[in-house]
Order: C-alpha cells, then structure tokens, then sequence
C-alpha cells in the first residue's frame, strides 16, 4: 500500500519512507541544517505562533515523543498530549476513526505513535489535517529513518564519504525493528549500498525490505556471525530486541550477552567505525543489546542521531505546514537570555 503514497510535501500525511524520492529528501535536510541554530536556542522563533500540535502516542516513547514536541515549541507552536491507552477514550472502545476526527479538531497537525501496524494510516485517513507517523507496531518509523540518514550523511563526509556507495552493517532483530525496515528503504534511494545484516534466529529481516534493497541495486549480506558482519563497515546500526512484539514461541530468539561490544569490534578491526542505535539501548543485563563499553569510541554517534531528532523534526513540521525558511527567519529573534551550558 506504501508505495501509492504520495511524495511528503505541504498538507501531507507523513506515513512512510517511500514518500521520498533524492529531491524532497534534499531538501527536507536543508531545512533542517537551516533550523539547526534554533534547535540549539541560539535565536528564538515563533513562525507557529497560533499553531496547534496533538500529540498521541499509545505506546512508550522518550525521545520521539519529547522531541517532536519540544520542535513544535521551539518553533513557536503550542502541544496538546495524551500517552497510553489509559488516559484516552480508546481504553472505552472509542475506534481509530472517531478518535482522529476529534483529535484534528482540534489541531493543525498529528503526531501518532501506535502499537498496530497500519493504524497510523487508519488514523490518517480519517484526520482532517496532516498525521505524521511515529511509529505503527512492527511497520514503519520515518522521521527516525529521517534522523538517521541525516546523522549518517553528516558523518560519512566528515570521514571524506557518502552514503553513496557506503557500507553498512546493521544488527539486531530486524524482523520487528520498524526503524530498521524504515532505514533499509530510505538507503534504496541512494546509490549502491552494501547491506551486511545480522540477526539472531527468528528475528530476520523480513523478505519483503530485503527484496526492496535488492531490487534497486544494492548488496545484501547475511551473516550468521556479528563480527563477520560488523567487519569493514562504515557504519553500524545496532538495535534492540523488540521484546514486546516478541511471542512466546520468539522469546528464546533473544539470546544473552551482547549483541556487540568493544571486543567483538576489536576482533573484526573495525574500532573506528560510525556506531548507531534509534536507542532506547536496552541496558539490563544480558539484554543482548549495544554493550555500554563502545561508548568512548571515536565513532560513537547514538547521541547526535538524538539531537539531530529535534532538527529533522523541526523540518517536517515546517514542510507539512508550508513555512518556507524565510519566514522562519523573518519570525526569529536573538533571545536575551542565556541557555544551556553549551553557550
Ligand atoms: N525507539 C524505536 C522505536 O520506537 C526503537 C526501539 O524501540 O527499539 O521503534
Ligand atoms: N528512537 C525512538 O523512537 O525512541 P523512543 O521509543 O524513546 O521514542
């Protein structure tokens, strides 16, 4: 269905990566560069002065959540949330269909995380302004597709290179990480990537994403063996066992120790390269995640992929609401106070 999808423009849902082609792509990440100072407080903007955000997400979230929200306010909008079914009328039988009509009542714009793949779309249909889609169960997670590329990209030519015909190893269950499924497809826009997956049994990259990699040029390789796979990549994606998809029979796919660690990137001498994770990193023990001893790499990128969230979020507010970067510039003041420890 994705594939019928429009290209994300202004009055657009956002529901999926395949709403991208290089162009809008481009310039949705020059938006974002533009924003960058705004993002890190050093003017304050109020072009959304008047402007509503509804927030609902039904399942847990930090970072999705709190930086959509926090792009919203930083440019000059206001946020109405509600988290959980709980807290919702949903929890007394209230459909997707209802829900939305209310809700874009009251907005200009959506955000919507749900545990259901394909209900964002649902709720989209049903919406009377534009949704964006911030995560739908095992589906999709584009702005974080967004985020990555655009975290990916950055590094990439600070090493002298482009996603271009980079190669990138990515770990992990990628049978229920809807960020990895979105990732896949967003880096088949670009030109000859080199795949090297690894997942443990059960949790493969379904055939469908792989196929749509291949399709379009690029090299898969599945590895049964991490090191294997993490060895000479530029990059490395890691992600967490999605435990709450996992069914019973699924359970034991979540093997102990690391997913990866120091050791396992020294044996594959590739110490250097770019690390990445959507996070949150599973940090309990024997979670089988992104072991914490690779943080002091030179590589390390988990946390600019975050703050790059709140730019690229920014930017899809600002292309969904058709705000060109003129008038964020013109509704952009110095701030007269100072902010953060970053000053
Ligand atoms: N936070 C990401 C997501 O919601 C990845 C994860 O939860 O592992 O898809
Ligand atoms: N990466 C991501 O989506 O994080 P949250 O689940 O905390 O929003």
């Amino acid at each position: 269905m994705s594939h019928h999808l429009p290209l994300f423009e202004q009055g657009r849902h956002l529901l999926s990566v395949s709403q991208f082609d290089r162009d809008n792509l481009a310039r949705l990440f020059a938006l974002a560069d533009a924003v960058a100072p705004i993002a890190a407080r050093r003017g304050v903007c109020s072009v959304l002065d008047g402007a509503m955000l509804g927030s609902l997400f039904f399942e847990p979230s930090t970072r999705t959540r709190l930086s959509f929200e926090s792009a919203f306010l930083r440019l000059g909008g206001e946020v109405t949330t509600t988290t959980g079914f709980t807290f919702s009328s949903m929890a007394k039988g209230e459909s997707i269909a209802d829900t939305a009509r209310v809700v874009s009542g009251y907005s200009d714009v959506l955000v919507v995380r749900h545990p259901d793949e394909g209900s964002v779309a649902e709720f989209a249909a049903h919406s009377v302004v534009p949704v964006i889609n911030a995560g739908d169960g095992a589906g999709e997670h584009p702005s974080q597709a967004l985020l990555d590329v655009y975290t990916l990209e950055k590094e990439l030519v600070a090493r002298g290179k482009t996603v271009d015909g980079c190669h990138i190893a990515i770990l992990g269950d990628l049978r229920f990480g809807r960020t990895v499924h979105s990732l896949i497809k967003l880096l088949s826009l670009h030109q000859g990537v080199r795949f090297s997956l690894f997942a443990p049994a059960g949790l493969e990259l379904p055939a469908s994403v792989e196929a749509y990699a291949r399709k379009r040029g690029h090299l898969v390789d599945v590895h049964d063996d991490v090191v294997a796979a993490v060895r000479g990549a530029d990059a490395i994606y890691a992600t967490r066992v999605q435990r709450e998809r996992l069914t019973e029979e699924l359970t034991g796919s979540a093997t102990v120790g690391d997913l990866l660690n120091r050791s396992m990137l020294a044996q594959a001498g590739n110490l250097e390269a770019i690390i990445m994770h959507p996070l949150p990193r599973d940090s309990r023990p024997d979670a089988y995640d992104l072991a914490g001893d690779v943080d002091d790499l030179p590589g390390l990128a988990i946390f600019h992929q975050t703050d790059n969230g709140l730019t690229v979020r920014m930017a899809i507010f600002l292309t969904a609401l058709g705000v060109s970067i003129e008038a964020v510039h013109l509704t952009t003041k110095q701030r007269p106070w100072r902010a953060t420890l970053r000053d």
